[in-house]
């Protein structure tokens, strides 16, 4: 089978598509046809091997785990002996090492069943994307309805998916992004949308209880002054240029900025669970959350994909399109 795969940490150019073995399963696990892969930041970190702190797991001088992406939707090819839940031919859908791939071994528990409105695309947007929006706001943020929130890169994968939760969740929601995204952002629910070539959100006086930050572009000052008096910082991404600690460098200032508030500062990794995926698909279900879908390349081209979601500006999210590829025409 064909897979993508990266032996050094590097630039996208060191991505290889190669012919490897299906992956073997296990009695409680899986074989699954991919016919959808999500980009995400993280291939990009597990690619370059930064920040340097995760190489203490994710190997010291190159990769030990070779094949990329971990968010896949697909259809079951085999399984496993001890599997009950799911049979060959079921669509499902969920995280998984080595997504770029034409076959996956899953874990039967950590993935579930793509409902039939939704596209294989559609469903493999939404593990990490969704699921950080969703742990972000409700378990950090402890988001409840009538709450205001603001949520910075409103227009990312994240952050479409962000606006969406939090209005589902009843709150009153203010999405920021550039100018070209406006239209998008209030289009997924946003109750006011600030476009910041234009307005700084820092400045116009208005204070949230959470504060959903996918950018960290703004000093933690200026984070902590857009707060309510009892309001949440929820750090979920930092810019790329810490290439140590990564995020971990702002986390802890705005941990120690915070220490005499009763403002809160908070960080998390995100890790998708089955509860979580089917609270997701209900709200699919339900009309109340959608994926934005930027661009679609062939598996061919996942090194295009991956940087051009580097570039930081994807609107929505950007899909690896593996069987029937239907792809975007993406102008070079
Ligand atoms: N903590 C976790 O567990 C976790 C999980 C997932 C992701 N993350 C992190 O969260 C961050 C966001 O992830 P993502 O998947 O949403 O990334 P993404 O899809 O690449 O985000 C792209 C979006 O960022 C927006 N953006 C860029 N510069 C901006 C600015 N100055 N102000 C406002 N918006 C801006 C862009 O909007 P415009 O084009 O309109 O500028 C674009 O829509 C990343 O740093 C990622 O590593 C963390």
């Amino acid at each position: 089978m064909k897979a993508i795969v990266n032996h050094s940490y590097g630039t996208p150019e060191v991505l290889e598509l190669s012919e490897v073995d299906p992956p073997a399963i296990g009695d409680e696990q899986m074989l699954v046809r991919v016919h959808a892969a999500a980009v995400n930041p993280l291939d990009w970190h597990m690619l370059t091997g930064t920040p340097y702190l995760m190489r203490l797991t994710e190997g010291l001088r190159r990769p030990k785990r070779v094949a990329r992406g971990v968010d896949m939707a697909g259809v079951v090819e085999r399984v496993g002996a001890d599997v009950t839940a799911f049979r060959t031919g079921d669509r499902v859908f969920g995280g998984a090492r080595g997504a770029f791939a034409e076959l996956v071994a899953v874990a039967a528990k950590d993935v579930v069943a793509v409902p039939e409105k939704l596209s294989f695309e559609e469903a493999a947007a939404l593990p990490v994307a969704a699921v950080t929006a969703l742990q972000g706001l409700r378990d950090q943020g402890g988001l409840r309805a009538g709450q205001s929130v603001l949520i910075n890169g409103a227009a990312g994968g994240v952050g479409t998916y962000a606006v969406q939760i939090a209005k589902a969740m009843g709150a009153d929601v203010t999405g920021v992004c550039s100018t070209g995204n406006v239209e998008l952002v209030r289009s997924l629910g946003a109750d006011r949308v600030i476009d910041y070539t234009v307005d700084d959100f820092t400045a116009d006086g208005r204070r949230f209880d959470i504060f959903l930050d996918n950018i960290g572009n703004r000093s933690l000052a200026d984070c902590r002054r857009v707060l309510a008096p009892t309001g949440v910082y929820v750090i979920v991404g930092a810019p790329k240029k810490g290439k140590l600690l990564g995020p971990l460098k702002r986390v802890l200032a705005a941990k120690v900025r915070f220490v005499l508030s009763r403002r809160r500062a908070a960080w998390f990794i995100a890790s998708e669970t089955p509860d979580e995926l089917r609270a997701l698909v209900a709200m699919t279900e339900d009309g109340k959350l959608r994926s934005v879908i930027d661009r679609r390349y062939p598996l061919t081209d996942t090194a295009e994909a991956i940087a051009y979601q580097a570039q930081g500006h994807a609107r929505g999210k950007v899909i690896i399109s593996v069987v029937d590829p239907v792809v975007d025409i993406v102008e070079p």
